[in-house]
């Protein structure tokens, strides 16, 4: 989830006045299913482990590799992006993008074994990251300025939308649907190709929930690849690719009037003279690489917050807190992704109006608080075999959700939004790519190590080690983050590139 906000969008002009075309929201609502494909990605392989690690008969590390391995491809994915949005344009890469999550999502599902679902999910990775990229810089190049902002949220919002629809899948597929008719039926149909050994294999390849609970997502990734055929590309590619009169033609269908439909032309042209010059900036201007170092380190804190360790475990963390059956781990598995969509409403109705730094402040406290207290827990006597009771589970899962509510209404969005707003013009393309590059490297190594802290520290400590965590990262805020409510990013790059401290390039 990459926030690219583009040059125009930090004018000081006044917003348009007439109203917002329908076709805008379709825009705005088939570009964000990439966001919910990348959360349904993300989300699906928390209820799905279990399955797969009784199918195949592997042990924890072997599901931190294929939990982590999307987000090594979502890396590489992230990489790759830069080039091929450039070359082919946004559309085009989305395009790509939904194939490859159509294709992977089939190929996942089919992987005969461990290693071959490894190599499936990099695959699938690369879809991921390649969305985190170029659908927010589609969204915030294509959204008329009026609308600009909320397109990007409905995005993010997405994003946590399609984390807690996985969870709902994964319930369904693990406790409520009965595939044994359903894979009958097909294993049948196919026994004529496949022989009598052949259909009891298939049988058992239909049989398993969790190659329907990641299956499933090819089609949400079908339904985004034929939506976006009918959207027109980005008008400020256009420009760029020297194809004015196209840029015009695609700002005179969106905008609410000819007249905004000029100004917005005239201002892509005006912002697009700044030329990009990335790593040379990086390597020549000390005022730039910081910008670049703090943006770096806030995805780490994002990642390290421990997060995601919830998003793709908590199934598993339930079950260390006592909760033995599968329909009570699936369900409290939902319960915290609702929470993490609705807390999200907070961050978007707070952020602008009492600033980044007081609300990340809160949510890192509240985030702290809720870690400490699930390691504490754990270490007063609640475990798999009931010990302490069922009111200490219950408290288990109160204080997952006071951190969940912690992350989304701070560091969840707010180090998207300030990541877009940190970086000079000429060298964003440069910032954004390096943060999230990082916000995925970061996010495969929480996702990677988190199992073995378990068998080696107990859930106790590795709590208490993700609350300690959560502790040092506020000094970070205060001493380093810089208030960016209200202020122009001409402001902001002014003050940076003039040497001025990071905690004071805002406000
Ligand atoms: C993070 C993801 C995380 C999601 C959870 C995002 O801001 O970047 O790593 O899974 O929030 O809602």
């Amino acid at each position: 989830m990459s926030a690219v906000i583009p040059a125009s969008s930090s004018s000081e002009a006044p917003p348009p006045t007439g109203k917002t075309k329908p076709i805008v929201y379709f825009i705005g609502l088939t570009a964000a299913l990439a966001g919910l494909l990348f959360g349904l990605d993300v989300g699906v392989i928390s209820g799905a482990n279990e399955f797969i690690q009784k199918d195949f008969g592997v042990d924890d590390r072997m599901v931190e590799k294929i939990v982590s391995s999307l987000l090594w491809g979502a890396v590489f994915g992230v990489l790759i992006s830069g080039f091929f949005s450039l070359r082919l344009g946004r559309r085009g890469t989305i395009l790509i993008s939904a194939i490859i999550f159509a294709v992977g999502s089939v190929l996942c599902s089919a992987a005969p074994s461990a290693g071959a679902l490894i190599a499936a999910r990099f695959f699938l990775g690369i879809a991921v990251g390649m969305a985190s990229f170029v659908a927010p810089l589609y969204l915030s190049e294509i959204a008329p300025r009026s609308v600009r902002g909320a397109l990007i949220a409905m995005y993010q919002l997405m994003i946590t939308i399609g984390i807690v629809l996985a969870f709902l899948s994964d319930t369904f597929f693990s406790t409520y649907a009965n595939l044994q008719p359903l894979a009958t039926e097909i294993s049948q149909s196919l026994s004529s190709l496949a022989g009598g050994r052949g259909q009891m294999v298939m049988h058992a390849y239909f049989i398993m929930p969790w190659r329907w609970m990641i299956g499933i997502i090819a089609v949400p990734a079908l339904l985004m690849f034929l939506g976006m055929l009918f959207l027109p590309e980005s008008p400020r590619w256009l420009v760029l690719k020297k194809r004015g009169p196209k840029a015009l033609a695609v700002l005179r269908r969106l905008a609410s009037s000819e007249a905004e439909a000029d100004r917005e032309l005239a201002e892509i042209e005006a912002s697009l003279k700044m030329e990009q010059k990335g790593f040379s900036l990086f390597r020549d201007n000390r005022n730039f690489r910081r910008a670049v170092f703090l943006g770096v380190g806030l995805q780490v804190i994002q990642q390290f917050t421990g997060i995601n360790v919830i998003m793709y475990y908590a199934p598993r963390i339930l079950q260390e807190a006592g909760f033995n059956t599968t329909a009570e781990q699936m369900w409290g598995t939902v319960l915290i992704g609702t929470i993490n969509v609705l807390a999200t409403f907070i961050a978007i109705a707070f952020v602008d109006r009492l600033g980044r730094k007081p609300m990340m402040f809160a949510g890192f406290v509240v985030m702290g608080l809720g870690m400490l207290s699930l390691g504490a827990l754990f270490h007063l006597g609640i475990g798999a075999h009931g010990g302490g009771g069922l009111t200490m589970s219950y408290l288990a899962v109160a204080a997952l959700v006071v951190f969940i509510i912690g992350f989304a209404m701070s560091a969840g969005p707010i180090i998207w939004i300030l990541c877009a707003e940190i970086f000079p013009l000429a060298g964003r393309d440069f910032g954004i790519t390096c943060s999230t590059v990082t916000n995925w490297a970061a996010n495969a190594i929480v996702g990677m190590t988190f199992l073995t802290m378990l068998n080696t520290l107990g859930p106790g400590n590795t709590f208490l080690l993700y609350g300690a965590l959560n502790a040092v990262f506020i000094v970070f805020f205060l001493t380093l983050v810089p208030e960016t409510k209200g202020v122009s990013l001409e402001s902001i790059e002014e003050k940076l590139l003039a040497g001025t401290p990071l905690k004071n390039i805002g406000r």
